[in-house]
């Protein structure tokens, strides 16, 4: 749909995002402000100062409360002064190696804020609607089985358990807690790509500072493979799920890409270095004890059928976006949030 068009949808409509300082939140936070809708956020601040959230227009058009989750009901007068219609929970500790070594904030973050999110929410009212954002990680992974929302759950590493756990409590605050007339939608994607990610253990960001610091990438699983999908295909994932009424239930979504965009993890690699010329990106192999799904693949039949998700990005067009991103930025990080703002506009009116 044309951005002319979602704004006419979204203008003045108040949005409440969790987790909007960091890559995902602040992406959608940049789209449903150009749509007109009115954002508050909720998260803690990113330390990283590259990242979009810092930049001075994020700060000035989008307005955060800086706290942590588990703060979420001491700050219910402040939320319920906004007087949110939608709600989007994003925030989350992200990534599976640092909850091996931070288990405790994991579980903490990912479990009891999410517990917590829903405390608070259920005692404001208006809200019509709330997305929870969960992960392809949830699923007890049969590896190399194309896994749909009717799989089992079953997350192994400390991450991926906070996740499927987060899925399942969010299931039953809809049945127990939650007013019939509030939507609830949990979303499950696979693994994003694009510009302003910086976060640590990541590929994406990894091989970004490898190139500019002119150092070899390490890598852990060089064979493992994952649905690597475009942060704007999430984004519009987000504005159907928006656009579409659900039944009494909650409604549980994959968003992934084509199948062919499943590819290892070494695979992406090359074609981000022959795609980018980056003729200096050189790979070094860590060996990895922790562990770690080998092989995700998400069938997104249901969400094709439902609310009309169709992919418009292949893996070489999301490849070309995420390195002119990073090239943008390191050219001129000044321009940044112009340039994300164009990104969006430009595949939305596609
Ligand atoms: N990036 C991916 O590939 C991917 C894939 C599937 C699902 N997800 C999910 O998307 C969400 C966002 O991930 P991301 O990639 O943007 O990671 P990120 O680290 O960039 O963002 C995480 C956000 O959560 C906030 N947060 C973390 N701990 C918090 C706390 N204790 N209290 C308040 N806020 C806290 C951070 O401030 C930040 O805004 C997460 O729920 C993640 O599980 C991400």
């Amino acid at each position: 749909m044309k951005l002319e068009l979602l704004k006419k949808k979204f203008t003045g409509k108040r949005i409440l995002i969790t987790g909007n300082t960091g890559f995902v939140g602040s992406w959608l936070s940049v789209l449903l402000h150009l749509m007109g809708a009115k954002i508050l956020g909720y998260s803690l601040k990113k330390k990283d100062k590259r990242f979009l959230s810092n930049t001075s227009e994020f700060k000035k058009k989008i307005k955060t409360i800086y706290s942590d989750i588990n703060n979420f009901d001491k700050n219910l007068n402040k939320i319920k002064k906004f007087k949110p219609q939608i709600v989007i929970h994003l925030a989350s500790q992200p990534l599976v190696l640092e909850s091996y070594i931070n288990t405790r904030k994991t579980y903490a973050t990912n479990i009891m804020g999410t517990v917590n999110f829903f405390e608070t929410i259920k005692k404001i009212n208006n809200i019509s609607k709330v997305i929870v954002f969960t992960s392809d990680k949830v699923y007890r992974n049969l590896e190399g089985k194309i896994l749909s929302e009717k799989s089992n759950l079953g997350g192994i590493d400390p991450y991926s358990a906070s996740k499927s756990c987060q899925d399942i409590i969010s299931n039953s605050y809809k049945s127990c807690f939650l007013k019939k007339n509030v939507d609830l939608t949990i979303l499950r994607a696979g693994n994003i790509i694009g510009g302003g990610d910086w976060n640590l253990y990541r590929l994406v960001p990894d091989i970004f500072k490898s190139i500019k610091n002119n150092k070899k990438i390490i890598i852990r699983n060089p064979n493992a493979v994952r649905p690597w999908q475009h942060i704007l295909e999430i984004l519009n994932a987000f504005i159907l799920i928006l656009l579409n009424k659900n039944s009494d239930n909650a409604e549980i979504f994959n968003i992934g890409p084509n199948l062919n965009s499943n590819v290892s993890v070494i695979k992406l690699i090359k074609l981000i270095k022959k795609t980018g010329r980056f003729k200096n990106l050189n790979i070094k192999i860590k060996k990895n004890l922790k562990y770690e799904s080998k092989i995700l693949r998400l069938s997104n039949l249901k969400a094709s059928k439902k609310i009309n998700y169709k992919t418009k990005l292949n893996l070489k067009e999301s490849v070309k976006l995420t390195i002119e991103w990073y090239k943008n930025y390191f050219l001129n990080r000044n321009i940044i949030f112009k340039y994300t703002q164009k990104q969006i506009t430009d595949y939305f009116n596609k």
